[in-house]
């Protein structure tokens, strides 16, 4: 059947996704979290087909936050494992439907194989000209704040820069993640940010979805998208204003 493309017309540049809901999935189902997790993977993409058919320029997806370290060593492991194999499996496919793929976070803490298959999957991905795709592993918005302080207050006291030439483009210049978020969507029906992309979110529309992340599809995406499209972006300005711009635009 033919996907619909979502009413409004527009597309959100750069989608970002909190992809909750796979452990309450999962146990729904009687099954194990890790189970979840697996039907979380083919939801990812699904999901990722989708937005690149659609013309989305960028799509963030939160893999594994900074925080996530502290969920049991079993199911921490499993991710990491499922992580490799997907990573395997997948290439191929980012590779031949032109899908740029980069891996954003403090990867120095997954093993050794696993950073070498990110490598690869990066390096294989490097030249496609199609959807970015960020996934976001050991990630978390503190952290890319804080490696980009230290990195700026190091250059600082090198005397390589002055720190009056810090300003918020020199701030995005250094952050893992360089493009702002026009829509971040949570699933599984929580109600918050959990230290996803911090900065990049400032003015982020953000469409929370009670759909669980495993049954997330392009039908939720379409959704969310027609979320977006209903909303006046005002970047802190009236609504007249915004207005008005739009009529100049004409
Ligand atoms: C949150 O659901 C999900 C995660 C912490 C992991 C996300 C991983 C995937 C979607 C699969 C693998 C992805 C890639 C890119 C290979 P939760 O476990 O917190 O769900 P709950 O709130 O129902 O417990």
């Amino acid at each position: 059947m033919e996907e619909q493309i979502a009413k409004g017309g527009g597309v959100p540049r750069h989608i970002a996704i909190i992809m909750d809901g796979n452990g309450r999935w999962a146990q729904a189902q009687g099954q194990s979290r890790i189970m979840g997790h697996r039907a979380g993977a083919d939801a990812v993409r699904k999901v990722v087909e989708a937005a690149s058919k659609r013309g989305v320029k960028v799509l963030t997806l939160f893999a594994f936050s900074s925080e996530n370290w502290k969920r049991p060593q079993i199911e921490v492991n499993a991710l990491m494992r499922l992580f490799a194999e997907t990573i395997q499996l997948e290439t191929p496919n980012l590779k031949s439907h032109n899908i740029k793929t980069v891996v954003v976070g403090d990867t120095s803490r997954f093993s050794t194989s696993l950073q070498e298959s990110i490598d690869e999957l990066q390096a294989a991905t490097v030249d496609c000209t199609g959807l970015v795709l960020q996934i976001a592993a050991n990630y978390g918005g503190r952290w890319d704040l804080l490696q980009v302080t230290r990195a700026l207050a190091m250059k600082c006291a090198m005397g390589l820069m002055d720190p009056s030439a810090i300003d918020e483009k020199v701030i995005t210049s250094y952050l893992s993640v360089a493009d702002d978020v026009d829509l971040l969507i949570r699933t599984g029906g929580e109600k918050r940010i959990s230290n996803f992309l911090l900065w990049q979110a400032a003015y982020s529309e953000v469409y929370f979805s009670d759909v669980l992340w495993p049954d997330f599809d392009a039908a939720q995406l379409d959704l969310a998208i027609d979320f977006f499209n209903s909303r006046e972006r005002r970047f802190g300005m009236t609504s007249e204003q915004v207005k008005n711009q739009e009529d100049f635009k004409c």
